[in-house]
């Protein structure tokens, strides 16, 4: 099912959002949110729009030359081994309800992977770093190494990791550029963030930010 949602009710995985188009004028400078970006632990309760989630997820990784297939942040032979998923909070963001939510960069859209809050189970996951919870919505990087390595061997891992790091600063600058404010976490156990999760066995969870109001 593609379209925007209003009135869920109940919506099934495999729901597709639409998400809106993303803008290419901002308020803010690369210079300013390069000065501004730090990582914010407190956040507001105030929800996210959809334009704004669309928004950071496009600048973390999304098409940015359709023709050639190519994205914001840059890829060993354009290969593309990262994946990003939004856990979405309750009434955290206008019209969406709380779930897991794959990104669909092809198509700038989300699918449902799997309804309910899981935020506090993520925050749980990462060392009881309970501040994360408190953010509206949390990215989280995941990847499949085999994309990369099947060209590059061992080295793939290393240019897997490396691209991990260029969507990770993409985020946290649109969010600066947005008024938001975004965290990163790396201290997680790997295989209950999987769990939580429904990750496919070949991904494996890289990065959790979590992005919202600064408080
Ligand atoms: C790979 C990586 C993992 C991190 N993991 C955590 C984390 O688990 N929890 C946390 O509070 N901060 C985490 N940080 C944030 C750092 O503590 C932070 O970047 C550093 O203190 C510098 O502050 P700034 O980001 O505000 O400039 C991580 C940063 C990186 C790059």
């Amino acid at each position: 099912m593609v379209g925007i949602l209003l009135n869920w009710g109940g919506a099934a995985a495999g729901t597709v959002v639409n998400l809106p188009a993303p803008s290419l004028k901002g308020r803010m400078s690369v210079e300013e949110a390069l000065q501004t970006r730090r990582t914010i632990r407190r956040f507001g309760h105030r929800a996210l729009s959809l334009a704004q989630l669309s928004q950071l997820l496009w600048a973390a990784d999304g098409v940015t030359d359709p023709k050639r297939g190519y994205r914001s942040a840059p890829s060993a032979g354009a290969l593309y081994p990262l994946d990003l998923y939004v856990a979405v909070g309750e009434r955290s963001v206008a019209d969406l309800p709380p779930g897991v939510y794959h990104y669909l960069p092809d198509q700038q859209g989300l699918e449902l992977i799997t309804p309910g809050d899981i935020r506090k189970e993520l925050a749980k996951a990462a060392l009881y770093q309970s501040w994360m919870a408190e953010a509206p919505i949390m990215v989280v990087i995941t990847g499949a190494y085999a994309r990369c390595t099947r060209k590059y061997g061992e080295r793939g891992v290393l240019y897997t990791h490396i691209e991990v790091g260029h969507v990770g600063q993409n985020l946290f600058l649109q969010a600066e550029a947005l008024g938001l404010g975004a965290g990163i976490v790396g201290a997680f156990e790997n295989q209950e963030v999987s769990q939580i999760m429904n990750l496919p066995t070949a991904q494996e969870p890289f990065l959790i930010m979590p992005i919202g109001y600064k408080h």
